[in-house]
């Protein structure tokens, strides 16, 4: 095990004044106006109880001393809050590695776009749906005329750039795959290799049963022969990027398939957790898990330190029943070490 395994989701900030993506995991700004959600666990976009910059930046000072040693920096749209560099600077100061989710079009900015070379951050996951445009600024429209999959690239390009012969940042795309872009499953790992990314990961759309767009976008098992047929291309593309693992395209398929099964040994609650922008943290991002967390199981970041919150893994993780496709997106995370690894490298050698 790595000497400090423990990697945090942290969704940094609630607001996103970046895009309204239609499936966010944060709803859409539409659906809360009326009612902000309170229910533990429910992300909005409009809440009111974000920490204050002085909490999370104390609160990541603490992170040195911990067995926390990587941590990925999710949303809300975190290049677009102003402190973000001073919380880069106080995580690379304290020897952690640092993953920044973005939507990528803050990206085209040099004064939002150097310092993330100039401090040295580990790697860059820009969310891209779509290899067509079409497709990626419907169910990601930008709030901003010009913010779609046009000023996306050019962000992800301009990285890239600024980066130059630096071996890092490590630049990769995410897509959310849903049931009408199953070809972006080849199609933008394509892209983004034509791009000079490092690394890309198709994720599957995680939608609760209920949402009003489960039945246009989520995936279901009569999609699995296609499904596992297009990974099965992705997989023998041999592109020149870092994918994850083979198994992570069985770990979407057995998520579409939702077993009720237990998931043994899971990394959430062992070396991966979940951090909200209230500062409450999870085990995981499940809904699932987090309704079933009893509140002396409650946890806040508030006047906490890091050592406090994270014991040292056991490395066995935790037997899980309440596996659900929120799951899925946390495998890619898991397996991180192998993305960020030198595939870019390896394909110019
Ligand atoms: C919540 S966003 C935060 C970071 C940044 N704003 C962005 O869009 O990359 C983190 C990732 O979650 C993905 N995402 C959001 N809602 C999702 C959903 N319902 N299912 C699967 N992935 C989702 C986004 O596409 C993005 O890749
Ligand atoms: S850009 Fe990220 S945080 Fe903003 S709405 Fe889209 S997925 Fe959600």
């Amino acid at each position: 095990m790595r000497e400090k395994p423990i990697s945090l989701l942290w969704g940094l900030r609630s607001h996103c004044a970046s895009h309204g993506c239609l499936y966010c995991y944060f709803g859409t700004d539409d659906e809360h106006r009326e009612q902000v959600p309170t229910r533990l666990g429910v992300l909005s976009h409009l809440s009111p109880n974000d920490l204050t910059t002085d909490q999370v930046l104390e609160f990541a000072a603490t992170l040195a001393d911990s067995p926390v040693g990587r941590v990925f920096l999710a949303g809300g749209e975190p290049l677009l809050w102003k402190p973000i560099n001073r919380l880069i600077g106080i995580l690379k100061a304290g020897g952690l590695e640092v993953v920044v989710c973005t939507s990528g079009v803050a990206l085209n900015r040099p004064e939002i776009r150097e310092p993330l070379i100039e401090l040295g951050v580990d790697a860059v996951s820009v969310s891209l749906d779509s290899a067509d445009p079409v497709h990626n600024d419907r169910w990601r429209p930008p709030r901003r005329e010009g913010d779609g999959w046009e000023a996306v690239v050019s962000g992800i390009i301009a990285l890239i750039e600024a980066r130059g012969s630096a071996p890092r940042p490590k630049v990769g795309i995410y897509s959310v795959i849903t049931r009408r872009n199953l070809a972006d499953i080849v199609a933008v790992p394509e892209l983004a290799a034509g791009l000079g990314c490092d690394y890309a990961v198709p994720q599957p759309i995680a939608l609760d049963t209920g949402h009003r767009l489960s039945a246009i976008l989520s995936l279901t098992s009569d999609l699995l022969p296609e499904l596992t047929a297009r990974f099965d291309d992705l997989y023998a593309a041999d592109l020149p990027l870092v994918l994850p693992e083979r198994a992570y395209a069985d770990q979407v398929a057995s998520a579409v398939r939702r077993p009720t099964d237990l998931v043994p040994g899971c990394f959430g609650g062992d070396t991966l957790y979940f951090v909200q922008p209230d500062g409450t943290v999870w085990d995981c991002p499940s809904g699932l898990k987090i309704a079933a967390t009893p509140p002396q199981r409650h946890r806040s970041l508030k006047g906490a330190t890091a050592r406090e919150l994270f014991r040292a893994p056991t490395g066995c993780g935790n037997d899980c029943a309440l596996f659900s496709v929120d799951c899925v997106n946390m495998w890619p995370l898991a397996g991180f070490p192998a993305l960020a690894s030198t595939g870019q490298e390896a394909s110019r050698a």
